[in-house]
């Protein structure tokens, strides 16, 4: 008898159940109900909004976006409307769609953390913060909680105690020494995490003789990173087996897709590739389907992590 059924794409991540393994990277797909989003919602599991601060953001001088031959840099800062306006204008419509939802938290410091936690605990559908420790493009919050590990512990615990959802760290990719971070998050009990943010990067402007961005470096995103952050990933799930996965870096085909399942990503996060095709979760979802059918696999958990392992 032919096999009809589709293989199942299900993951179970933090106990909460996403019916993809697809989320929109944060800032890299609106909301996701602009025009066009709704079309694509069933192929994603999930949605992470772009990062929310306290207080409105203006965000950096323009120019934000440079293209370059192997990716994307950006240096948008954060610019975002604020919780009150997420809250009242943005949300609602958000929850409309259905989704599980996860806020991509950009706070200044911990106590602004802690007033957005606080605010979004009541909201049932979202399912998890996803703490950016990790914006190299501004010059409070994102990186910067990296100058002291007192800083970070301090806002790690009050995260954990304020939030009554799943917290989620997403991480820059750079940090030097990885496991001096991963230590201190696996002491604070943080063991869901995001791998990774984009890489610190410079663009320069020839004809002007001059930095193209006024923060001088931006963070780059896109194809040029992916082979990099999959082995961060890859590192990261080796010595830290207690690690549940998203990974943000360069997705933009099944073939990356699978290879960071592989690693043992429990879900991914497409970025940077959404701009050049807002279609493209649907063809990577049907690419990593066909791609286990090939391979005769009824479900990506069959595959996932196999490389660990080796
Ligand atoms: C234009 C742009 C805006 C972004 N905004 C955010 C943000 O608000 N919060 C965040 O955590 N990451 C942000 N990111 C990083 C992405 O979520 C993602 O982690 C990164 O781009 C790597 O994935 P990619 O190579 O698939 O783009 C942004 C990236 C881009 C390109």
């Amino acid at each position: 008898m032919a096999k009809t059924s589709k293989p199942i794409l299900r993951v179970n991540f933090a106990g909460v159940e996403f019916l993809t393994p697809f989320l929109p990277a944060s800032g890299t797909f609106g909301y996701g109900f602009e025009p066009g989003g709704f079309k694509l919602l069933e192929c994603f599991g999930g949605l992470t909004t772009k990062g929310i601060s306290y207080k409105p953001r203006v965000g950096n001088p323009p120019p934000r976006v440079r293209e370059t031959p192997c990716g994307l840099i950006n240096s948008i800062g954060l610019e975002n409307p604020g919780l009150e306006v997420f809250e009242r204008d943005i949300l609602p419509r958000l929850m409309e769609l259905g989704k599980a939802i996860i806020v991509n938290l950009a706070g200044h410091d911990k106590e602004e953390f802690e007033l957005m936690i606080d605010r979004l605990n009541r909201y049932g559908q979202i399912v998890a913060y996803e703490v950016n420790i990790s914006c190299p493009n501004v010059s409070q919050g994102g990186v910067e909680f990296f100058r002291e590990d007192r800083t970070l512990r301090d806002l790690l615990k009050s995260v954990k105690r304020t939030s009554q959802k799943i917290n989620i760290v997403k991480i820059p990719p750079n940090v030097f020494g990885f496991e001096r971070l991963l230590d201190l998050l696996m002491e604070e009990g943080f063991t869901y995490l995001t791998v990774a943010n984009t890489y610190p990067a410079l663009f320069v402007d020839i004809e002007r003789l001059d930095f193209y961005f006024a923060r001088r470096s931006g963070g780059l995103s896109g194809p040029a990173i992916y082979p990099i952050t999959l082995n961060l990933a890859y590192q990261i799930k080796k010595r830290y087996p207690e690690v549940e996965m998203i990974a943000s870096g360069g997705i933009c085909s099944a073939e990356i897709a699978i290879q960071y399942f592989l690693v043992g990503a429990s879900l991914v996060e497409i970025g940077s590739a959404n701009f050049t095709d807002p279609a493209i979760v649907c063809k990577i979802k049907a690419g990593v389907e066909n791609y286990l059918e090939r391979k005769g696999f009824c479900s990506l958990d069959e595959i996932r992590g196999k490389l660990l392992l080796i």
